[in-house]
């Protein structure tokens, strides 16, 4: 009966281009798990009570979006230790209706796709993430976690970067810097954690944060190159990559939360590639 199926869905605003229900519904017939998963666009004053309407109606686990992330920290009423850090929350698994749990996999998403499905080494490697917002929050202490030799956080307002830093400064070599304040040397890594992809827009970066040897990657996508990829294949990058890996493995993370099993994500990827 479809009433005693097991819910779930991605909340966000907008919503209408999320891949989550593809890649989620890949993850359920690939593992043999019996369940719906839906894109809600919700209102922007709704968020609490739309959580509560997907609880009463047998909603058993969310994904949160853009701009709903900090509102399901706050909404949630236990939290992991990394959700805890980053401030966000990127997945919810309702227990009960006065019973959330809330975690952040964007960050295990993002050196899952690096480490495994690229065989990127971060230890030891000189790493610059350009952007300070939430999404960016959300991936400094796992990789941090992966003792790169320094972590450098750039961002356009200057400010943000250096109270990111300050905020995880305990966790390893972690600096804030603004757009202008790189330094006359390239990077081993270089990651955009800017929305403005989104916009099809490109920070003003300097060619010389990259040579021969520099991976860089986007933590957005789309279904062409964006800016910053089409910018960092123009200056010669040794590998360009954007974030499908990313959104697979945050999704593979989730669903292992919600459901007790890991699915492949190296399908799952391909197929979102081949769309
Ligand atoms: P998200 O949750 O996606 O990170 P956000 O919190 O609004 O969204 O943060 C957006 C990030 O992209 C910020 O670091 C922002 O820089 P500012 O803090 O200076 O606003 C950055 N950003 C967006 N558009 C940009 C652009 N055109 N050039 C440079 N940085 C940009």
């Amino acid at each position: 009966m479809a009433e005693s199926v097991d819910r779930y869905a991605v909340f966000g605003n907008p919503i209408e281009h999320s891949k989550s229900p593809f890649i989620h519904t890949r993850f359920a017939e690939q593992t043999g798990q019996r369940l719906v998963y839906t894109a809600e666009l919700i209102e922007l004053d709704d968020f609490e009570n739309a959580v509560a309407r997907f609880a009463d109606n047998n909603g058993k686990g969310l994904n949160i979006t853009v701009p709903f992330k900090q509102a399901a920290w706050q909404l949630a009423h236990t939290c992991s230790a990394r959700a805890q850090r980053a401030g966000a929350v990127n997945t919810l698994v309702i227990n009960g209706k006065d019973d959330y749990f809330g975690d952040n996999t964007d960050g295990i998403g993002l050196t899952r796709d690096l480490t495994i499905n690229y065989r990127l080494q971060l230890k030891d490697k000189h790493i610059l993430i350009v952007g300070a917002g939430g999404a960016v929050r959300g991936v400094i202490e796992p990789i941090l976690a992966t003792e790169p030799a320094s972590l450098t956080i750039a961002n356009r307002t200057r400010e943000k970067a250096l109270q990111l830093a300050q905020d995880f400064a305990d966790l390893g070599a972690i600096r804030g810097c603004g757009l202008d304040e790189f330094g006359d040397h390239p990077y081993d890594v270089v990651i955009n954690g800017t929305s403005a992809s989104l916009s099809g827009d490109l920070p003003t970066l300097p060619q010389s944060l990259i040579d021969k040897d520099t991976f860089c990657y986007d933590m957005m996508y789309a279904t062409v190159a964006t800016p910053f990829m089409r910018w960092a294949q123009q200056h010669g990058a040794a590998k360009v990559a954007d974030g499908k890996g990313m959104l697979v493995e945050q999704a593979a993370e989730s669903f292992r939360i919600w459901r007790g099993c890991r699915p492949d994500t190296a399908p799952v990827i391909e197929a979102l590639r081949k769309q």
